[in-house]
């Protein structure tokens, strides 16, 4: 599990992300940020698109960020988009995430600071993932 100071940090990190967000048609800004097996932290905000369903997730922008810059691991993952509200990432991100192990630490957390700690199993359970193709 994470300690509560690097939760900390990918709160922040994906509230600054949250920032960048690029949401013209939906107005939902949404940041998040992955934590690499390296312990760098990477942003990610929604990128959305005229062609409505081109549109990538916050989650996603983060993961695929952190594996961009070389990443092989995703020790955990924060993703934040309303102030009171905790974030919960949508069905194709959980399964992103899953990517990474079943025990990924999840932080579904809000504006405020305010945050639940999952692992990707409680909130992907019985999910398909790298061992089934073995
Ligand atoms: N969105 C995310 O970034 N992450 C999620 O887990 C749910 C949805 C974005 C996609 C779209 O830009 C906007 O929120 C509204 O669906």
């Amino acid at each position: 599990m994470l300690k509560t100071q690097v939760i900390r940090k990918l709160i922040r990190e994906a509230a600054k992300s949250r920032k960048r967000a690029y949401a013209p048609y939906s107005k939902f800004l949404v940041g998040a940020a992955a934590l690499g097996g390296s312990g760098k932290i990477y942003g990610g905000c929604n990128v959305e698109n005229a062609s409505y369903g081109l549109t990538i997730c916050a989650e996603r922008t983060a993961i695929f960020n952190a594996v961009a810059a070389g990443e092989k691991k995703i020790r955990g993952l924060a993703v934040l988009f309303h102030h009171t509200r905790r974030g919960a990432p949508c069905g194709a991100c959980r399964q992103v995430i899953r990517e990474f192990g079943k025990n990924v630490p999840v932080v579904l957390a809000n504006l405020r600071g305010g945050y639940d700690l999952r692992e990707i199993e409680d909130i992907l359970p019985g999910s398909f993932g790298p061992e089934d193709l073995r």
